[in-house]
């Protein structure tokens, strides 16, 4: 299904990147202290104590440099630079897809590595509205201390999707676009509880594209998958992806 598709989407979810160290949302390992990814991760978390939430985002921040693309990434930058068919939607915020590619020694381009929830390694002005890359340190000591935009000074915030916030809508309508137009839809280590991205997939069966499923727990998906693989991202792309 994947070999003979002339278009196909790969849609991944924080379930790709745990075998790197990277904890999923809802799984074990997803809380930061006592909180709940659903506490710190929203709006009014940060209006009511950015410090609380930079700190948590430092803390992401650090864990991900120290992690390394596993294998699944790695089969999947192989697949994407085999052949330019393949478009990628991640709802993850880690960079581990990109840091995938770049090892490979194949610039992706950003119109094939669709990002629908930001990035871990972006900021955003909250007085300005300027967003850019950032990767310097990140002292919460106190909100003096917090990242500060270079052009007026405002508050900056962590470049990221928050509960309750719209998707970049850029992306999304490219992400939609492609799948609606996709033959196979490779889905790996998302549960798909969190819509609009989860969208994607349901575009894909619409335009008739076999759905293919990777995850070694239930998923939202696996009512319409052609086939579903229960195991894990590492262990079962490498040995399935056509390359
Ligand atoms: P979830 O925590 O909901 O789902 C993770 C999925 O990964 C589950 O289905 C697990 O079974 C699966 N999984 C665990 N280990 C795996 C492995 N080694 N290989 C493959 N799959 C594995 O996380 P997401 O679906 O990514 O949004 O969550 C979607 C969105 O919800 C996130 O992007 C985030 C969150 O709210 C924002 O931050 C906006």
């Amino acid at each position: 299904m994947l070999a003979g598709a002339r278009r196909a989407v790969v849609f991944t979810g924080s379930g790709v990147s745990a075998e790197s160290g990277v904890p999923t949302f809802r799984g074990a390992g997803g809380l930061w202290r006592e909180y709940r990814a659903e506490d710190l991760a929203t709006p009014g978390a940060f209006a009511r104590n950015p410090r609380l939430v930079w700190e948590w985002y430092a803390w992401r921040r650090d864990l991900v440099m120290r992690c390394a693309p596993n294998a699944a990434h790695l089969a999947l930058a192989r697949w994407m630079a085999a052949s330019e068919a393949v478009t990628l939607i991640t709802q993850n915020v880690d960079d581990l897809h990109e840091r995938a590619c770049e090892q490979g020694g194949a610039a992706v381009p950003p119109t094939r590595l669709i990002r629908l929830h930001g990035s871990l390694f972006e900021v955003r002005c909250t007085g300005c509205g300027w967003s850019g890359g950032y990767r310097g340190p990140i002292s919460a000591e106190s909100e003096v201390t917090l990242p500060q935009c270079d052009r007026c000074g405002g508050l900056l915030r962590p470049g990221v999707v928050w509960f309750g916030e719209e998707l970049p809508e850029d992306a999304l309508n490219r992400a939609i676009a492609v799948a609606g137009s996709s033959e196979a839809c490779l889905v790996v280590g998302t549960s798909g509880a969190v819509y609009p991205a989860a969208g994607v997939v349901h575009a894909a069966a619409a335009a008739g594209a076999a759905i293919v499923v990777v995850d070694p727990g239930e998923t939202a998906f696996d009512g319409i998958a052609a086939v579903k693989l229960s195991g894990r991202a590492a262990e079962v792309l490498p040995g399935i992806l056509p390359l």
